[in-house]
């Protein structure tokens, strides 16, 4: 049977588990090829042989950390190399500390800033020359409802970080209009990953889930189906926007 991601390869960043593994599981099962990247090698390994294992695409595993220049160029160069173009980009790496201002190291300010925004901006960019040469491309970003109003768990750097995606998501967005590419972001409020349980326990993100209106944290693949959406050709006139999903807890 056709799907109707079969004629796509996807790249998705920090896929090796959580939100990532998720969005590449729901690719996969959509037709398109994928590549999972991450900065820990036995995930991105794991993680490509569980999805080639549950569907019948292709997958390839990248070790790359995304704050580097050359990493990301030959990440870039070897999905397109392995798998045949890159049509589907998902800036999902990312970082968070809870730590407060008076306490932020800068070196942590730095990396967070780095894995966060920089990462996304050198992915973006190197990706750029395939989905021209494919006059059709999806990105899609990972920002939060940190990017709209302030972090639940995560300190000012994560706020600021996740802000800075949705104004580089927008005026990306702006400049390859025209290209047959789109650039939109998504705010997840919190959802239950290992992100999010490596920082609160279970009565604590009872805590969460009752105070807000969905009274339970989001599961990884609600937010895989809202990417694959957006990644999809009914998406085509979707770009620059900025899609909560969040069960309620933000509404703007
Ligand atoms: N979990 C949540 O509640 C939540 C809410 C809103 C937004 N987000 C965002 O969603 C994205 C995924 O979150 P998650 O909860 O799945 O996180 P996670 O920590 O479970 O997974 C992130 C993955 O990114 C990888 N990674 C980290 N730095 C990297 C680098 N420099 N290069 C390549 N890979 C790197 C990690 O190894 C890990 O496998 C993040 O951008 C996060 O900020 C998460």
């Amino acid at each position: 049977m056709n799907k109707p991601l079969s004629n796509r390869t996807a790249l998705i960043t920090g896929g090796g588990q959580g939100l990532g593994f998720a969005v590449a599981a729901k690719l996969a099962e959509l037709g398109a090829k994928i590549a999972i990247n991450d900065i820990a090698p036995e995930r991105a390994t794991k993680a490509a042989d569980r999805i080639a294992y549950a569907s019948d695409v292709r997958t390839h595993a990248i070790l790359a950390d995304i704050t580097k220049k050359d990493d990301v160029d030959d990440m870039v160069n070897d999905a397109v190399s392995t798998l045949g173009g890159l049509h589907i980009l998902i800036n999902n790496a990312g970082i968070l500390y809870p730590t407060s201002v008076a306490d932020t190291p800068e070196e942590e300010w730095d990396r967070v800033i780095e894995v966060n925004l920089k990462g996304t901006f050198l992915c973006a960019q190197a990706a750029l020359a395939p989905m021209n040469a494919a006059r059709w491309g999806r990105i899609v970003n990972f920002s939060s409802t940190a990017g709209k109003t302030v972090s639940t768990l995560g300190g000012a750097h994560y706020t600021a970080s996740k802000a800075g995606v949705l104004g580089f998501t927008r005026h990306l967005a702006k400049e390859v209009a025209g290209d047959g590419i789109t650039v939109n972001a998504v705010c997840p409020g919190l959802i239950d990953t290992e992100m999010s349980r490596t920082i609160i326990d279970d009565a604590q993100a009872q805590a969460y889930a009752d105070s807000f209106p969905i009274s339970r944290l989001g599961q990884p693949t609600e937010v895989a189906d809202l990417v694959a959406f957006l990644a999809s050709d009914q998406a085509a006139y979707i770009t620059g926007a900025a899609l909560d999903i969040n069960g309620g807890d933000l509404m703007v």
